[in-house]
Parts: C-alpha cells; sequence; structure tokens
C-alpha cells in the first residue's frame, strides 16, 4: 500500500467551527505569535555572545529564511486552506505520511514553543512584582527542579489561564490578542522614539567583531558568530505560520491568509531590524544585558519609567505569543485527529463556545507541566531545528505540488518557482546545520517517537486507512 494516501482538497468545508476571523484579525494574530521573547529576551545574547552589531544582518538572514517560506505559505494556504496549517496542506496535496512528519514536527513547535515563551514571561512577572510592588516570590516557586526549585508556578498558571480564555471562543481570544498587540507595537515603538536619538555610531564599529574562542572552545563573533545568532533568534519569527492555523475560521481564508502571513512577517522583520540596530546603538554590544536587553536599555539611558513601561509592554507581548501558539497548537491536534492519526475524541467541540474545550485543557495540562518542571532552556533551540524542518517540508511541498497538480486553483502563487522554494530550503537548511549537535540529537529521538506513533498508530486508524467489510 501507497504512503502517498491523500484526501480530497476543499478549502471552504464547514468543520464546526465558526467563521469569523478577517484579515485585520489574522494579521494582528500573526503579530500577536511571532513579537515575543525573541525580540525582548534573546537578542541579548545573541548580539552581546555572538554577533555583536551585526545582529542585524543575523535578523537578515533569518528573516530571508522566513520569508521564501512565508510565501510558500501563502500559497499552499490560498490553494488548500483547513486549519492543520503545513500539516493539512501536505495531508491534502502530498499524502499522509509527509503530512505526518509535518504535523509532528508543528507538534514540537508549538507545544515546546508555548512552554518555553510561559518561562520567559514568568521571568518578567517575577520582576515586575519585585520593581513596582517590591514582593519577591520565592526562587523555588519560580524555578524547575533542574535549577534547584520546585516548579515555576507562575509558568504554569498562565498556561491555565490562557486555557480559559480560549476555550471561551475563538472571536473573543482574537479581541483580547488585538488589545494586546496594539500595547506591544506601541511599546517597541516607543523605544525607538526614545532611544533612537541616543544612538552612539562608535557602538557600530567594528560591526562584525573579530572571532574570539573561548575556554571551553565555544567560537563566538565573525561571520560564524552572525550565523549561530541568526540561528538563534531565528526564534523571533516563529510564529507568523500560526496564521496558518486559523484557515477554518477566517471569513476569506484563500483571500486573507496570505495577507495574514506576508504583512505580519513584513511588519516584524522590519522592527527587529531597526530595533535590533538602535539596541547597539545605544548599548556597546559586551554590556547588552542578557535577560531584558531592551527594558535594561532604557535604564542605562537613565530614563527609568520607560524601562517600566517597556518592561510591562514587554509582559502583554509575551501573552500575546503564548496565547496564539496555543490556539494554534489545538487546531493542529483538531486537523490530526479528524484525520484520524490521534484519538478522534480530541476533536469533539463544546456545543455553546464552539471551541475544542477538552484537548484545550489536555493539551494546557502537558504544556504546564513541560514549562513548569522541565530545564527549559536546553529544549529551546530544539523548537527552532523543529520548526525550521517544517518550514524546509512546506518549500518542497509547493514544488511537489506544482508538478503533481499543476492545475489546482491558487489564488495566491509563489513568484519564480522552483527558484524561490529552494532558496528557502537553503536558507532553513543552512541555519539547521547552525545548531548544536546536542540539538539533533534530541531532534532525533523527537521523530523517532513519531514514526513509532504512526506506524504503531495512527497509520490504522486513519480516516484513509481501507476499512474491513
Ligand atoms: N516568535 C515568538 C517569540 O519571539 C515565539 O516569542
Amino acid at each position: 500500500m501507497s504512503l502517498l494516501r491523500t484526501k480530497a482538497i476543499d478549502p471552504n468545508a464547514h468543520t464546526g467551527l465558526r467563521r469569523c476571523l478577517t484579515a485585520w484579525d489574522l494579521t494582528l494574530l500573526g503579530i500577536g505569535c511571532v513579537i515575543g521573547t525573541g525580540i525582548f529576551v534573546l537578542t541579548g545574547v545573541a548580539a552581546a555572545e555572538h554577533a555583536g552589531p551585526a545582529i542585524v544582518l543575523s535578523f537578515v538572514i533569518s528573516g530571508l529564511a522566513c520569508a521564501f517560506s512565508a510565501l510558500c505559505y501563502a500559497e499552499l494556504s490560498s490553494a488548500i486552506g483547513g486549519s492543520g496549517s503545513a500539516y493539512g496542506y501536505a495531508y491534502a496535496g502530498i499524502g499522509e505520511f509527509p503530512a505526518w512528519i509535518i504535523g509532528w514536527l508543528l507538534l514540537l513547535e508549538y507545544t515546546v514553543a508555548t512552554a518555553t515563551v510561559s518561562i520567559g514571561w514568568s521571568g518578567y512577572f517575577a520582576k515586575i512584582l519585585s520593581g513596582f510592588f517590591g514582593f519577591e516570590l520565592p526562587a523555588a516557586w519560580t524555578s524547575s527542579p533542574s535549577e534547584g526549585g520546585i516548579c515555576n508556578v507562575p509558568a504554569m498558571a498562565i498556561v491555565l489561564v490562557l486555557a480559559l480564555l480560549l476555550s471561551w471562543g475563538v472571536k473573543e481570544s482574537a479581541r483580547f490578542n488585538g488589545v494586546m498587540v496594539i500595547v506591544k507595537l506601541a511599546t517597541i515603538l516607543i523605544f525607538i522614539a526614545i532611544a533612537a536619538p541616543h544612538i552612539n555610531p562608535d557602538n557600530w564599529s567594528p560591526f562584525i567583531p573579530e572571532r574570539v574562542v573561548d575556554a571551553n572552545g565555544q567560537s563566538h563573533y565573525g561571520v560564524m558568530g552572525i550565523a549561530t545568532a541568526a540561528a538563534l533568534i531565528f526564534f523571533a519569527y516563529i510564529g507568523f505560520d500560526a496564521v496558518s492555523t486559523a484557515g477554518e475560521e477566517a471569513i476569506n481564508p484563500q483571500r486573507d491568509l496570505p495577507i495574514g502571513i506576508l504583512a505580519s512577517l513584513a511588519v516584524c522583520t522590519l522592527l527587529y531590524i531597526v530595533v535590533s540596530g538602535i539596541l547597539t546603538g545605544v548599548v556597546p554590544y559586551q554590556q547588552i544585558d542578557l535577560k531584558a536587553p531592551i527594558a535594561a536599555a532604557m535604564g542605562s539611558l537613565g530614563i527609568s519609567w520607560a524601562q517600566g513601561l517597556v518592561a510591562t509592554g514587554a509582559i502583554f507581548g509575551i501573552t500575546t505569543v503564548m496565547l496564539v501558539l496555543y490556539y494554534g497548537l489545538t487546531r493542529i491536534v483538531l486537523a490530526m485527529s479528524r484525520d484520524g492519526l490521534l484519538p478522534s475524541a480530541m476533536a469533539t467541540l463544546h456545543p455553546r463556545t464552539q471551541t475544542p474545550v477538552k484537548l484545550i485543557f489536555s493539551s494546557g495540562i502537558v504544556i504546564a507541566l513541560i514549562a513548569g518542571l522541565s530545564p527549559i532552556g536546553k529544549v529551546a533551540e530544539l523548537v527552532n531545528l523543529g520548526t525550521l524542518g517544517a518550514f524546509f517540508l512546506v518549500c518542497l511541498s509547493v514544488i511537489v505540488l506544482r508538478r503533481t497538480r499543476p492545475d489546482m486553483p491558487r489564488p495566491f502563487r509563489v513568484p519564480a518557482v522552483p527558484l524561490v522554494p529552494i532558496l528557502g530550503m537553503g536558507f532553513c537548511g543552512w541555519l539547521m546545520l547552525s545548531l548544536p549537535g546536542l540539538t539533533w540529537v534530541a531532534f532525533s529521538i523527537w521523530m523517532a517517537l513519531g514514526l513509532a506513533l504512526y506506524f504503531a498508530y495512527s497509520r490504522r486508524h486513519s480516516a484513509l486507512a481501507p476499512k474491513a467489510t
């Protein structure tokens, strides 16, 4: 039997979810999911330890990998739709097995990224409590066991609060997201407006610091440092693809999904390049704060009110990232379980809210446990590897589908195929190879688990499996 079992394509199929999201909602959803821990936290490590002022180039490289992939996402979402994101496109277009591989990568991306971001949220929350209210949370309740604590309670609590919001309804969640996104964009614009006049161009020289090797034999800066930083801050871009998980709730998915994907990526790329350029122009790269670089830069200019404002904006920003990643995760599981690849009980919707309440809470418990108990810093790079792998396959899918289904209506078409998808695969592959060997080991274990589950359960329960008569 062929592994390439496929299903018929119907982008507007009615699935019980409510179609209520406009192109504007979808763009805000994308921005909501993209700008967060990456720019507010990881930029510090990437600039101070790996790229120096050339962090701007790292953002350009990562942005290019995402731009080529985003164009491919846009074509597939306009032609195929559905809520399963890249999983759904591969399932409808290429076959069940490649779709399973992509779906399994997306589950890794969305689950671990939501948990990672909730740890970042917990750090900012503790900082605001102590900075504004003088209240110190006990370290035992804000750290995982491997960091000497008991569990990270704020990280677990915020996941469960978001579970309640997502269960309430998708329009309500999108409204909440829209308000928070405006607050975080305002925060970033305030940072740009206040910090830009304080740029000292001397801080940009040397633009690419000379390569050094530390006592542990690890290399920093130089051209390789730019690539390492690009692979690290790729995390900052993760999330624009979450727009594609909203296909079944978009009012006009074929027109609005490509708009949402491309517009949110364009806005975020521009902001990242500007913010990282200003940051390294205001603070010498060796002195950039590793935990809260943007807020601390305001502090170093002596503008303490702006430091508090940026910290507050960051917590809003990080909340929306979690909300949209978590939402995306539930929609991908929903699509996979409807196709029989995961237990179908997960796909039931609550009759009043029309949201998958059981699925939201069960996945929330898994995310909260990872967030509260695991040494998440070490697993975060795994998110980048999984996501880059999924993007690589999305670009490949465009090439395959152009050959296997040349006549399929494509309201949005990637220009210059196969060049653009090949460039996307090249950039994603290069960034994947820039990630550490240990991450590849963890990644191989995850993929082996996925294959075992597919052949032991999913293939036999699949909606496409031949039925015994
Ligand atoms: N792009 C998201 C962030 O930076 C995951 O937090």
